[in-house]
């Protein structure tokens, strides 16, 4: 029997591109940059005060001015945009929600202080109706408890006006109803916001990951044990989330947005291949409790996993990424 010899030596050694910090720079295919990171923060009512949220360690529900220096943050840092979300006042909660309609109302009170202290920082707001509703769904219910879609969309399109008259950059409606974002874009353009921007959560999954974020906007009690599958999306699908897309820019979205992010990047580079349109993912509260507790414990290294994880995003084919890190992660950016 005659056996081959082994080879005296590897045919490739891509080890050779590894070996020195100067090639790994040389051959690096993506780069994250504080460019790439979304920031959202929570806001409520109040003066000088701030709230921590336990389950998320490291963020707070802030008054809106307290929420001045963290733009200037941003601004400095280079993080381009600040995300809002509302924690309200359970007094002004109903089971339609229409507080979110308010012209005056909080997010539309934040959007004026940024817009006139910081005009070169973008501003987004979410649209959805559940920060404002009784029972914490983001729609309002029919009597067997169904959400309906065309009477919410009717709530969310006057919500979406109040954010576009005070003056906000980018809409995004996290709500999941159909035909959503035909029926804001028509309003825009008929009341003349030809340039607010909409980034349509358009592949959001009906997902466990979003527990910590409910404790901060308030809404966890008020669930319960019920869910938001009969509009949000089915984790096990994709396919799905290709058509929701495709719905989302055809009705006039300038951005789209899937939901979670590390659990869902499979969803995030499927969508950039087929569609080739900026896209964005969401590492959601879940996500980010996890990184939190697991460093906390000592069991991973805080800095490394989180910019790894960020990193992720854009290797998946994400523009950008909404982060509860974006300010801890930029801040380390900056500097390299
Ligand atoms: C509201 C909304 C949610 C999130 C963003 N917008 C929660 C939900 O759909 O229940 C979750 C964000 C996060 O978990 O960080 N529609």
């Amino acid at each position: 029997m005659h056996l081959h010899s082994p080879a005296p030596f590897p045919q490739n050694r891509p080890r050779r591109l590894r070996r020195n910090a100067f090639t790994r720079n040389l051959v690096r295919e993506h780069v994250l940059t504080p460019h790439d990171l979304i920031y959202p923060v929570f806001v409520h009512e109040g003066t000088k005060l701030r709230t921590p949220v336990p389950s998320m360690p490291g963020v707070e529900r802030l008054s809106l001015d307290l929420l001045l220096p963290v733009a200037q943050e941003c601004v400095q840092l280079g993080i381009p945009v600040l995300a809002l979300f509302p924690a309200i006042d359970p007094a002004l909660k109903t089971p339609d929600g229409k507080e979110a309609t308010n012209p005056d109302g909080l997010i539309p009170r934040a959007v004026r202080t940024l817009k006139r202290e910081f005009p070169d920082l973008g501003v987004l707001t979410d649209v959805a109706l559940d920060p404002y509703t009784s029972h914490g769904q983001d729609g309002v219910l029919d009597d067997t408890g169904y959400i309906l879609n065309d009477e919410t969309v009717e709530i969310l399109t006057a919500q979406a006006l109040a954010h576009a008259q005070a003056g906000v950059d980018i809409v995004a409606p996290s709500d999941m109803m159909d035909g959503r974002i035909g029926a804001i874009r028509e309003a825009f353009e008929v009341q003349g916001h030809i340039h607010t921007a909409i980034m349509a959560y358009s592949a959001k999954y009906a997902s466990a990951f979003y527990g910590p974020f409910r404790d901060a906007v308030g809404t966890r009690g008020a669930l319960g044990k019920s869910n938001k599958s009969v509009y949000q999306m089915d984790p096990a699908n994709t396919d799905e989330a290709l058509r929701e897309v495709a719905l989302d820019i055809a009705e006039g979205a300038d951005m789209v947005m899937v939901k979670p992010g590390m659990p869902y990047l499979d969803v995030v580079r499927r969508v950039k291949d087929e569609f080739r349109v900026p896209t964005f993912a969401y590492q959601v509260s879940g996500e980010y409790a996890m990184l939190k507790a697991a460093s906390a414990n000592g069991w991973l290294d805080h800095d490394a996993v989180m910019l790894e994880s960020l990193l992720a995003f854009k290797r998946a084919g994400a523009d950008g990424v909404l982060t509860y890190f974006a300010l801890e992660a930029a801040r380390i950016l900056q500097k390299v």
